[in-house]
């Protein structure tokens, strides 16, 4: 018996369910420093250019593909052509790989979170020189698994609907309390002010299309799997919003990190150390240090955990489509092969570290799957969805066959391909030098 396919209760709730995905460690963490390292203010230049050409359109097919098969990720690439399975079962593993060290950093936030609940703030090297951060990132499979489990309106749009709220209002008094204290005008002139001379670096446009990309959480599945349990709204005018919501909340935080780090005089260019160091450093300095670096990693557990739950709803959804398997047992199967992937990288930051070629598990983990892998993945959903896909069905689902999805359909087929190529071999090369 075909069972009836899942639908979200309303375009609302799609929507906090595609920005809880949008948003995560990526905006929050990742996109301050980034801005900061990169041009300052002249950085939003690119990132917005590649958010609306390039994040956009890929986002848009995705839904397309999503809502025109009505199925997820592998089922709706074999429905394109059987020979494209293949292609959709390497994007169910890209996802995968990444969430297992992505529930890593989500166990750490929750273990800071509580940390500054309690009132007792640790050093990041005390915290992983133990075994408490394998523990945590049980914790936070547990929690992600409960809440996928629970289905589609009951788990994943649930979660968002309530979580999404609290993430924004938290969002919203940290950066008025920051903004106020004493040297956070430097801090806001560290971040924002432009040196556009920057814009020469081709380097400065791949980290661009490379966040972009990541942020929107474009070219992973997720979209797509969203898009099958949707009806009829716009795609167009949903997809601005959640890449508007997106940037805006990237754009705050860094409103709340870069004036906070000032007003305690600590290094700014603290790049990875940023949220798990330098932070908590000024949290323990500053007056309500400790109810503000509550707020601010519970902000950021709400972040990781939607984006978590919709990664994982990728290849929960494929199971279920696959083999008419239910959904609690495809949950349990697949969070049981995730926690064995995301265990190397669990141990790489315990008193174990776990290393190859000297370097903690989960920085390689987050290099080969969560950068290359990543954008592997976006370029095969463009190519199978862009180039295979009958284009009168694509149209249909993004408003009729006008001009303006005749240049979806060509930013989509060429630039975005292209965008993705010359971001792969800055990847490489980085990680080659
Ligand atoms: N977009 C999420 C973030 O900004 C991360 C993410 C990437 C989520 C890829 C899902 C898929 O943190």
């Amino acid at each position: 018996m075909v069972q009836d396919r899942e639908q979200w209760s309303s375009t609302l709730g799609f929507i906090l369910a595609s920005i809880g995905s949008a948003v995560g460690i990526g905006n929050i963490w990742r996109f301050p420093y980034i801005v900061g390292v990169n041009g300052g203010g002249a950085f939003l230049v690119p990132y917005v250019i590649s958010v609306l050409l390039f994040g956009v359109p890929l986002m848009m097919l995705e839904l397309a593909i999503g809502r025109s098969t009505g199925k997820s990720v592998v089922s709706a690439f074999q429905s394109i052509h059987r020979r494209f399975t293949f292609a959709g079962l390497i994007i169910v593993a890209v996802v995968s790989l990444i969430l297992g060290y992505y529930l890593v950093i989500t166990g750490w936030v929750l273990a800071y979170a509580l940390s500054f609940i309690i009132g007792q703030p640790m050093a990041f090297d005390m915290f992983t020189d133990s075994y408490l951060p394998l523990i945590f990132f049980l914790l936070s499979g547990l929690t992600v698994f409960v809440t996928v489990r629970s289905g589609v309106r009951k788990g994943i749009e649930r979660a968002s609907r309530y979580l999404i709220p609290v993430l924004i209002a938290i969002l919203l008094f940290l950066v008025a309390f920051s903004l106020t204290g004493p040297g956070a005008l430097e801090g806001v002139r560290f971040y924002l002010l432009p040196d556009y001379s920057r814009l020469a670096d081709p380097g400065v446009w791949t980290a661009a299309f490379g966040q972009a990309f990541f942020s929107l959480s474009v070219g992973m599945g997720i979209l797509l799997t969203f898009g099958s349990y949707l009806r009829k709204e716009s795609l167009f005018r949903s997809g601005i919003i959640i890449a508007a919501a997106d940037t805006l909340i990237a754009i705050l935080a860094g409103l709340i990190i870069f004036p906070l780090v000032f007003t305690s005089g600590l290094d700014p260019a603290a790049g990875v150390n940023l949220a798990f160091v330098t932070l908590p450093s000024a949290f323990i300095r500053i007056q309500f240090g400790m109810m503000l670096g509550a707020l601010f990693f519970l902000m950021l557990f709400a972040a990781a955990l939607t984006s978590a739950v919709s990664m994982l709803e990728v290849p929960v959804a494929a199971l279920m489509d696959s083999y008419d398997c239910p959904r609690r047992r495809a949950t349990l199967l697949v969070v049981a092969a995730i926690m064995l992937l995301g265990l190397p990288s669990a141990l790489s930051y315990t008193a174990l570290k776990f290393s190859v070629f000297g370097m903690p598990f989960l920085d390689l983990a987050d290099y080969v799957f969560g950068t290359i892998g990543l954008i592997a993945a976006a370029l095969i959903v463009a190519i199978v969805g862009g180039w295979f896909m009958n284009r009168i069905r694509i149209c249909a689902e993004i408003g009729g066959c006008g001009w303006r999805q005749r240049v979806y359909m060509a930013l989509i087929r060429y630039g975005v391909p292209a965008v993705l190529l010359v971001t792969l071999a800055g990847s490489l090369l980085r990680g080659a030098g």
